[in-house]
């Protein structure tokens, strides 16, 4: 391998400056060129490519967003954008690829290392942390510590006017940012897809639960469908409870930016260097992350097509500590 080819696609995660400073100075120890691709998918068939080296990644281990920037693209879901974008490799002489991103990017990384005689490999980046292969993925303990941040503040407020809270985060259809958050900041509930709460097990431990609480935060994860969103849930607890006056907030993109949290930063390092160093041993179509401390490598069509699972201890954990 002569020149590695990296890019960031799909959501941004706090981490993925660290995870681009990683895979070029990994490759540059191993005397490998890198080539930068932005904006994802969709600068790579556009030939948006820029040589990086020791000096370009300087800097960045500290900021949030991602310095290659990214995009959703939906012309590399066709069998000619992945040719074009394939022309253009071949043409910046780039052979083999890191992708840094979420289950999107694999899955058209997937499909990519399938149809060209590419090597690719990928790095867990996304908020959400529901990829399987992985403990965390860079940008959760970011995200999760900026949720937590949110949170207390809110509780604050709430606290001082004896509301009751339904804020709302992100997760696409995971509620493992909802659950972490929830443990950390002692929500009185929390609303997962993952568990069928549903609107009644909510009133029932907004009811039975201590009568002399003065605040009260409800965590709901954007993907849950127990009512279709925190607006609707608050309308439904507000008209179940008159006497508690509800508030709505939603965190939305805050969740995304900010410096990455020291957490995200080592992890980012290494898997970024391990990367690296599959791409020389022959690894390919896998993601790599971290299991219990050590480098893992995951098919992409596993870490596709399994979520990260909820711990149903952590859920009993909710209620068994929020009374
Ligand atoms: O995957 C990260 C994420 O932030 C999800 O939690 C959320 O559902 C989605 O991206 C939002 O995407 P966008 O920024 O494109 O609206």
């Amino acid at each position: 391998i002569k020149n590695i080819g990296v890019f960031t696609s799909g959501g941004d995660a706090p981490g993925m400056n660290a995870a681009i400073r990683a895979v070029v100075r990994a490759a540059m120890y191993y005397g490998i060129e890198v080539t930068g691709i932005r904006r994802g998918y969709d600068g790579m068939g556009k030939g948006e490519f820029v040589p990086m080296n020791r000096k370009s990644v300087s800097n960045i281990i500290q900021r949030g967003g991602t310095i290659l920037k990214t995009a959703r693209c939906d012309n590399f879901r066709t069998p000619e954008g992945r040719k074009n974008a394939y022309e253009q490799l071949v043409k910046h002489k780039v052979d083999a690829l890191v992708a840094i991103g979420g289950d999107g990017t694999f899955t058209g990384a997937k499909v990519f290392g399938n149809e060209f005689d590419i090597p690719v490999v990928g790095l867990p980046g996304t908020i959400d942390n529901d990829l399987v292969g992985t403990d965390f993925t860079i940008g959760y303990d970011t995200a999760i510590n900026t949720v937590v941040d949110a949170v207390d503040k809110i509780r604050d407020t709430a606290e001082s006017h004896d509301r009751l809270f339904i804020v709302e985060v992100m997760g696409r259809d995971s509620g493992l940012i909802a659950l972490r958050t929830g443990i950390a900041t002692g929500a009185e509930a929390i609303l997962i897809p993952e568990s069928k709460t549903g609107l009644e097990g909510l009133f029932n431990r907004l009811e039975f639960g201590r009568k002399d609480k003065t605040s009260r935060i409800v965590i709901v994860a954007e993907g849950d469908d127990t009512a279709g969103g925190a607006f609707e849930v608050g309308r439904l607890v507000q008209e179940k409870f008159p006497n508690y006056d509800t508030r709505i907030s939603i965190l939305g993109h805050i969740q995304r930016g900010g410096a990455p949290s020291c957490m995200d930063r080592v992890l980012a390092s290494r898997v970024g260097a391990a990367a690296v160093e599959a791409l020389r041993d022959g690894h390919r179509n896998e993601m790599i992350g971290l299991i219990n401390g050590e480098v893992a490598y995951t098919p992409f069509e596993h870490a596709i097509k399994h979520h990260q699972g909820i711990d149903p201890n952590m859920i009993k954990l909710v209620e068994m500590l929020s009374m």
